[in-house]
């Protein structure tokens, strides 16, 4: 079984330039599926999620090609409505597909989504919002078959919780929708807004990017539109992190400054002396970290949920103890189970967590438990004491563009046995 094996105790130092983000390219091959044009893509991450994504793509009939760290994509002649089984299971993301092909074709077959063990990850409101805008929904138990008579119509949708995928999901389905909708109670999060500058370069009429208040103008069509993605603040704070757990000093490349405000909080907070300058940020981690009194993950532009294994990760070696609260999903914690092994002291009630430091880490054989813990697993093996082994890498793989290399890059010793 592929693994890593990591040779912890090693200060990092160096530099990494951060991949394209993940969740913004998911949303944004997803949305191709309204052009009738040819759309390319740079800046896309080479990750599993983003081979799905594509395997989806092409099974509905679209042209896709890639070359190098672009995408080219023409939906013109899709013909398919429906995504096998298989992939749905493979990631979450692959359900915010259905707001597309349902507005371009009309109908839709997909079955529930697969994607991180987060606790239970429900889709009620993407559903809600579809059959608001006119999607009738028949459910068999295993499948979802979805149809809308006429055209889709524009409505007044208000989410119950800014939930990123069906904020997503509604963008895509009104963007060809006969009339205006307005959706109050949006997520925020900056991948939303660069699904919405691509989609307006492609002639759809977004406004409202970056605010709860979203009011999409229903167009006839779109065309397709040359876009390049942000950088992914997730990835960047994973490398942050890693420089900070093991008192080193790591340059991160190529990251937005203004989606990182919370993580450099944080990171200060330790004791962190960071710099940035354009594209650019200098993290000095000092020898042992400060913890922090406490941490609330929210919605953006709070803390994010997906961060919060990277922080807690650190945490188990800072000098005294810290306070977690997570806010997002309610079982975001399965990951500590496996930072016990390595002597971490970590007590989990529900939605908090407390981290009392310990000054050494010893190696353990973990596995992933999904994504960002799995990440968070790494940053521990990269301080502790001995030679650690993660298993279940595909968790990992579906979110990070070459970890161990990047990792490597920075002076770790870090081995993929496959
Ligand atoms: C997206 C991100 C993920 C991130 C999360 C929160 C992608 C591909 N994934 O996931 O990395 O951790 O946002 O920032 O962009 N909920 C419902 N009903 C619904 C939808 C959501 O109850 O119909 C709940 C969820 O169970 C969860 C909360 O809302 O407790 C937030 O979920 P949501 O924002 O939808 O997360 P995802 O879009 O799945």
């Amino acid at each position: 079984m592929p693994h890593f094996l990591i040779e912890g105790n090693r200060r990092l130092k160096g530099e990494v330039c951060v991949q394209g983000a993940k969740n913004s390219i998911l949303s944004i091959l997803a949305a191709t599926v309204l052009c009738s044009g040819q759309c390319i893509i740079h800046n896309c991450p080479d990750i599993l999620d983003v081979d799905f994504s594509i395997e989806i793509l092409k099974y509905l009939g679209g042209f896709v090609y890639r070359e190098g760290k672009s995408i080219i994509v023409n939906m013109e002649n899709i013909k398919r409505y429906d995504i096998p089984d298989r992939l749905m299971k493979e990631m979450r993301s692959s359900i915010i597909f259905l707001g597309a092909i349902i507005s371009r074709l009309k109908k839709a077959q997909v079955s529930l989504p697969g994607g991180c063990q987060l606790g239970p990850r429900p889709i009620d409101f993407h559903l809600e919002a579809l059959k608001n805008m006119g999607v009738q929904i028949h459910e068999d138990g295993v499948r979802l078959f979805c149809i809308v008579k006429e055209k889709l119509q524009g409505t007044k949708i208000v989410l119950p919780f800014p939930s990123v995928g069906a904020t997503e999901n509604i963008i895509l389905a009104a963007t060809l929708a006969s009339g205006e909708t307005i959706l109050e109670n949006a997520a925020r999060e900056p991948e939303i807004e660069d699904l919405i500058r691509f989609l307006n370069l492609c002639g759809a009429k977004i406004k409202g990017a970056g605010t709860s208040k979203i009011a999409i103008k229903g167009v006839p069509k779109l065309t397709g539109a040359e876009y390049k993605i942000i950088p992914d603040r997730i990835a960047a704070a994973t490398y942050m992190a890693a420089g900070a757990i093991t008192g080193g000093e790591v340059l991160v490349r190529n990251i937005s400054r203004i989606h990182l405000n919370e993580i450099v909080k944080v990171l200060k907070m330790c004791k962190c002396g960071i710099i940035m300058s354009g594209e650019n940020l200098l993290i000095k981690a000092p020898e042992r970290l400060t913890p922090i009194k406490k941490l609330k993950t929210a919605v953006y532009p709070g803390f994010p949920t997906d961060m919060q294994a990277l922080i807690l990760s650190m945490m188990t070696v800072a000098k005294g103890k810290s306070s977690f609260e997570e806010n997002v999903f309610s079982d975001r914690y399965k990951y500590t189970k496996e930072l016990l092994k390595m002597g971490a002291q970590i007590y989990v009630n529900g939605k908090n967590a407390i981290v009392e430091g310990v000054e050494q880490l010893h190696a353990a054989d973990m596995a992933a438990t999904d994504l960002r813990g799995g990440a968070a697993l790494v940053l521990a093996g990269l301080k502790a004491q001995g030679i650690s082994s993660i298993r279940r890498l595909r968790h990992i793989d579906r979110g990070y563009e070459k970890l161990e290399e990047n990792l490597s890059g920075l002076g770790a010793k870090i081995k993929r046995i496959s």
